[in-house]
């Protein structure tokens, strides 16, 4: 099983998005999220900002096992035990007494999959794209603080999550609503047209009233990728299902300037 999933998937050990800028301006607090599992750090960050209930997806089998450890390790372990488990030689295999303690948070398959991984002493630099230091980290993520760390750890033990292995055209099957939805930028992985479908005909049925879609995340500033938000983000198109659409600046750890596009729903 694990050489199959490594060999078909890879994914992000944490994220490279300037999470802690963008989430808060999105209101989660005591509402029913969509995210992307991803890294787990989406997860993570949305508890962290009050989400009750939240449903991860990712086409990506890894992604879904990887973001699972790293929730179960917040529940189990101190803030030191989880910079030691994620952080120490952090491209080497992930050491046994490390991992032991956060055994009893896993789900079956994400157990036999990682006592599988720990005991092949797999290395993190061969399946995780993106995995750096923790300096950085803390500069994209909110949770490294230590008093953040604690409030993760309680916010995640009090949050409903599930998690489903989907393609993100595939999540109107859920028949679901949210009031906050977060796809990373899977937009720039995937058919223009296919995506530019689902804003204009999916998300204004998925998300609740006064709902938020964050909808894409760029790595640019607004003005150099105009054309590209015309062709995904027709303004006009939106209003008509009630969506308002609106991009956010703001400066990542290496002080560029990024941005999101976010769907609001009156
Ligand atoms: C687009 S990637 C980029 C990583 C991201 N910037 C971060 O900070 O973690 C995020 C996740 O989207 C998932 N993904 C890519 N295409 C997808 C699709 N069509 N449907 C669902 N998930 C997808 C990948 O497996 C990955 O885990």
């Amino acid at each position: 099983m694990l050489d199959e999933i490594l060999e078909h998937n890879y994914t992000y050990g944490f994220t490279n998005e300037t999470l802690r800028e963008y989430m808060p301006l999105v209101d989660v607090a005591g509402k029913d999220v969509l995210t992307v599992m991803a890294s787990g750090d989406h997860p993570a960050t949305a508890a962290l900002l009050g989400a009750k209930k939240m449903t991860c997806f990712d086409i990506n089998r890894f992604a879904l096992l990887w973001g699972g450890l790293k929730l179960a390790a917040f529940k189990t372990l101190t803030s030191d035990q989880f910079m030691q488990l994620f952080f120490d030689e952090r491209e080497g295999p992930i050491k046994n007494k490390d991992y032991l303690p956060v055994r009893d948070a896993l789900d079956p398959e994400t157990l036999a999959f990682f006592d599988e991984f720990v005991k092949r002493k797999i290395l993190r630099e061969d399946c995780l794209v993106d995995n750096p230091r923790s300096q950085l980290i803390e500069k994209r993520v909110l949770y490294l603080d230590h008093e953040k760390y604690e409030a993760t750890q309680k916010a995640l033990c009090n949050c409903e999550i599930s998690a489903v292995q989907s393609d993100i055209f595939d999540l109107p099957h859920l028949q679901q609503k949210y009031d906050a939805m977060f796809f990373s930028n899977i937009d720039s992985k995937v058919p223009a047209d296919k995506y530019r479908r689902m804003m204009e005909h999916d998300v204004p049925e998925m998300l609740k009233d006064g709902g938020t879609c964050v909808a894409a995340y760029r790595y640019k500033p607004v003005g150099e990728w105009d054309d590209f938000h015309t062709e995904l983000f027709r303004p006009d198109k939106l209003a008509k299902r009630g969506i308002n659409v609106l991009k956010h600046e703001f400066k990542d750890p290496f002080a560029d300037t990024h941005h999101v596009v976010a769907l609001y729903k009156s």
